[in-house]
């Protein structure tokens, strides 16, 4: 039996810290998080942005770490292990199935990334036209099924090798890596004659753009941004050892995390400003504006490529916290083999990736939502699955496994901060409140808005 063998663990706090931070820092860092923050009045967002991470990101990582380590399972089995013989298993359940949509179509858009470090290398030209040149990309059918089964096949194997063998390997390689180019890109981009503009854009408070929709903004990212409501720091939770901190591992993630984000900003607005173009959001800033903004720069090619294979590690290393949690519930409650895991749900979710990519061609006219199929497995995704699972974890730790156990697991071993009680009106209250409303308006802006 698989259990008698004993459960991996991380071989050191680093190591875990790593893996985590790897999870956490993805696409959402690199194009989204400048762009969030560019256009809700730069400072004042970021300001507005840290207050979420410390009132829910924080508190409900340290959760959802505890909820692993207690348990020493996969989501399905924590929640049935801290709550025998009750429906909380469910919450469990959605914690795995919301990877499994997240990354048939991260893995898409993974693929394009990778795809691009080639097409700079390949060389830019300022007379090209890159928007003409990204529509012809996703539109094509075959490219991009190629790429993102080269993704998904880097992923399984990562998985395939283990925890410590895999997971652990690469975290230690690629983490230190993606921090060098992130630095190498930030440099590049401040020491541009006339990066003034486009820092003034990213940085200069302007209280005048906060409202509503800036705290939406603000809490929806940070979620999303911490790989928080899916089974992903639950899993990576249950291989921590006993004796290490929890309060101050996840706040070396949550601060790597908010770190990687903020820097992406100084690595693209002063380039985009400098060389003339306005700064668009999400796929088309990445795709479209940045590869014309390099075409201008000297060795732009260079840079390009750089900036490319950042967003590619970036987004495998949170690619293989998704098919871990996947995986993890098959070997633990099913008894399969890891490679047999990996690779027999690496193949489905590569299989159930395919609409998405095929949305841009040939299943191009059906419109869910009046959606891409990608964007909508994002809206579905993103918009209900990660906040639902939040509010019920939050829920279950609250009332169900309660504070008393949850709090134990926490600050056990003592970090250089514990949770006090006040953490019960956080985890019951707070949590609960806030990112329920902004279920609600996130719904109501995508069917009513
Ligand atoms: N945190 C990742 C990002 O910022 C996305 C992600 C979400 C990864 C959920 C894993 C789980 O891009």
């Amino acid at each position: 039996m698989e259990k008698s063998k004993g459960r991996e663990q991380w071989g050191s706090k680093l190591a875990f810290i790593l893996a985590a931070a790897g999870s956490a820092i993805g696409l959402g860092n690199i194009w989204r998080f400048p762009y969030l923050a560019g256009e809700n009045g730069g400072a004042a967002f970021l300001f507005i942005y840290l207050a979420c991470i410390l009132i829910i990101g924080y508190p409900l990582m340290n959760t959802e770490f505890a909820i692993g380590r207690a348990s020493r399972k996969n989501p399905i089995g924590a929640f049935k292990a801290l709550a025998p013989n009750t429906p909380w298993w469910l919450v469990g359940a959605l914690a795995v199935l919301t990877p499994f949509i997240i990354l048939s179509y991260y893995s898409v858009v993974a693929g394009w990334a990778v795809a691009y470090i080639f097409k700079c290398l390949a060389g830019l030209a300022p007379t090209a036209d890159y928007t003409q040149m990204f529509v012809g990309h996703i539109t094509d059918v075959w490219g991009p099924i190629i790429w993102h089964f080269i993704f998904m096949a880097l992923t399984i194997v990562t998985i395939a090798a283990g925890v410590v063998g895999g997971i652990q390997k690469v975290a230690k390689a690629l983490m230190p890596l993606l921090f060098l180019i992130l630095i190498v890109l930030v440099v590049r981009g401040i020491t541009l004659p006339g990066s003034g503009e486009g820092l003034s854009f990213y940085l200069k408070p302007d209280f005048s753009k906060v409202d509503g929709g800036t705290f939406l903004d603000a809490v929806g990212q940070a979620f999303f941004s911490l790989s928080l409501g899916m089974g992903a720091m639950i899993t990576y939770g249950s291989y921590l050892s006993k004796k290490e901190s929890i309060t101050s591992s996840t706040g070396w993630v949550v601060g790597l995390d908010t770190l990687a984000a903020f820097l992406a900003g100084f690595a693209i607005f002063p380039a985009v400003f400098v060389y003339g173009f306005s700064p668009s959001s999400g796929a088309g800033l990445a795709f479209m504006t940045l590869p014309a903004v390099f075409a201008n720069m000297p060795a732009g090619s260079i840079f390009g490529a750089l900036f490319f294979l950042l967003l590619s590690i970036a987004a495998l290393t949170s690619a293989i916290s998704l098919l871990e949690v996947v995986a993890s519930w098959v070997i633990d409650e099913k008894g399969w083999t890891r490679k047999k895991a990996a690779l027999i749900l690496g193949a489905l979710i590569f299989v159930v990736g395919l609409p998405s990519t095929l949305g841009y061609s040939v299943m191009g006219n059906i419109k869910p939502l009046g959606l891409d199929i990608l964007d909508f497995y994002d809206f579905v995704s993103n918009a209900i699955f990660l906040p639902l699972g939040g509010i019920l974890t939050a829920i279950f730790a609250a009332f169900v496994w309660k504070t008393k156990n949850a709090l134990q697991e926490i600050n056990e071993p003592k970090g250089v901060f514990s949770f006090g009680n006040w953490y019960t009106i956080l985890v019951g209250v707070i949590i609960p409140v806030v990112v329920g409303i902004i279920l609600i308006a996130g719904l109501y802006k995508q069917f009513a808005g």
